[in-house]
């Protein structure tokens, strides 16, 4: 059982500076939540706070229903692991992991127990007996991973623990700690990431955190398919949701918006004869686009294209200082730009947001 319940919690450093308010977060017994947000929101700060090694400000902090807020951090039952993963040189893979257990005073029988248990758990069997210099960075970033799992915590926060591999080893290791956390059902576990696929694919749910607080939480697919605002529509995804500027020109149970560049959008989000006339933003992500002969949401000339592979991405003029529209198109397109083309879709795909807030009911 370990379940983290943050509620009101704010941070304020030296009296002055506030960087997190108003936080309010259930985390359940066996979840894996992971923090996003852009850099400086406060993910390690609230990372840190739940380990015990900065002080809470204001606001209380339970483990299992009690207020842990002025526990100190080796009584929490809690394990972090960070991006820089600190292994003592002169020690071997063994001694490392051992450590821990060692300084607590376990018996000899118990800590080899512990060591062996966790070198199978992260496939480190055969390099128990070597230095950290003989490993490569992804056996290091284990070999971290595994001297938090020896002390059995109820509790894994994860800090950026994949930013320094290559992008090969941290395609394996997120692989690898998906595994842990599937042999591992009653841990809980934080992670900060600023890796959008680790995200998606690690999370239970994901917090966006911006502006000091909690921009949504939800499932991966509930932020990227209903995103609550602007700021999440375009921070989950890549390239970024495009916002189109417009007005409500039809209402019903499906919306239509006259856009300033000229297109049309039907959205699927219902809306109500007092919404007409309405600024919005019209929110289409890239992928979510596909050509149409006549007019569409966007009509212009392909400013620029860039070939992927399995996709070209289409970028689209703004219309003054606009950002351009980007569209993510299937398959190669060669001899696209400097063309004139339509792009529209499906209304279900269009989202609709009204002072930077989603009009889906
Ligand atoms: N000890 C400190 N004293 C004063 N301000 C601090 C201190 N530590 C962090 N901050 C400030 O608090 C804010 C949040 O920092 P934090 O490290 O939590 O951000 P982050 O979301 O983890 O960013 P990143 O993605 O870059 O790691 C930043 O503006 C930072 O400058
Ligand atoms: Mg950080």
């Amino acid at each position: 059982m370990a379940e983290l319940t943050l509620t009101n919690v704010a941070k304020t450093y030296g009296g002055k500076i506030e960087v997190l308010k108003d936080i309010n977060l259930d985390i359940k017994t066996g979840e894996l939540v992971v923090f996003v947000g852009p850099s400086g929101c406060g993910k390690s700060t609230l990372l840190r706070m739940i380990a015990g090694l900065e002080k809470i400000s204001s606001g209380t902090f339970e483990i299992d229903g009690v207020v842990v807020n002025d526990v100190p951090p080796a009584q929490r039952g809690i394990a972090m692991v960070f991006q820089s993963y600190a292994l003592y040189p002169h020690m071997t893979v063994r001694d490392n992991m051992a450590f821990a257990l060692k300084l607590a005073k376990k018996s000899k029988a118990e800590i080899d127990e512990a060591v062996g248990n966790a070198a199978k758990i992260l496939q480190l069997d055969a390099y128990l007996d070597r230095l950290p210099k003989a490993l490569s960075g992804g056996q290091r970033q284990r070999v971290a991973i595994g001297r938090a799992i020896v002390r059995d915590p109820k509790v894994y926060l994860f800090d950026e623990p994949l930013s320094n591999l290559d992008a090969a080893l941290r395609v394996a290791t997120r692989i690898e700690i998906a595994q842990l956390k599937e042999s591992m059902p009653n841990s809980t576990m934080v992670y900060v990431t600023h890796d959008q696929v680790e995200a998606m694919t690690l999370a239970d749910r994901i917090v966006v955190l911006a502006n000091k607080g909690i921009a949504q939480v939800g499932s991966p697919l509930d932020l990227y398919e209903r995103p609550d605002n602007e700021f999440v529509a375009q921070f989950i995804g890549s390239p970024a949701m495009n916002l189109i500027p417009g007005e409500i020109v039809e209402t019903g149970a499906q919306t239509t918006v006259k856009l300033a560049g000229g297109g049309v959008a039907v959205s699927a989000i219902a809306t109500q004869d007092s919404d007409k006339g309405r600024k919005v933003n019209v929110g289409v992500r890239p992928e979510d686009f596909t050509t149409v002969e006549g007019t569409g949401i966007v009509n212009g000339t392909v400013n620029f294209t860039e070939a992927l592979g399995e996709v070209t991405l289409v970028y689209f003029k703004g219309e003054r200082d606009e950002a351009p529209v980007i569209a993510k198109l299937l398959g190669i397109h060669k001899g696209l730009r400097g063309t004139q083309i339509s792009l529209t879709a499906d209304p279900a795909k269009v989202h609709l947001f009204a002072d930077g807030v989603t009009m889906r009911k």
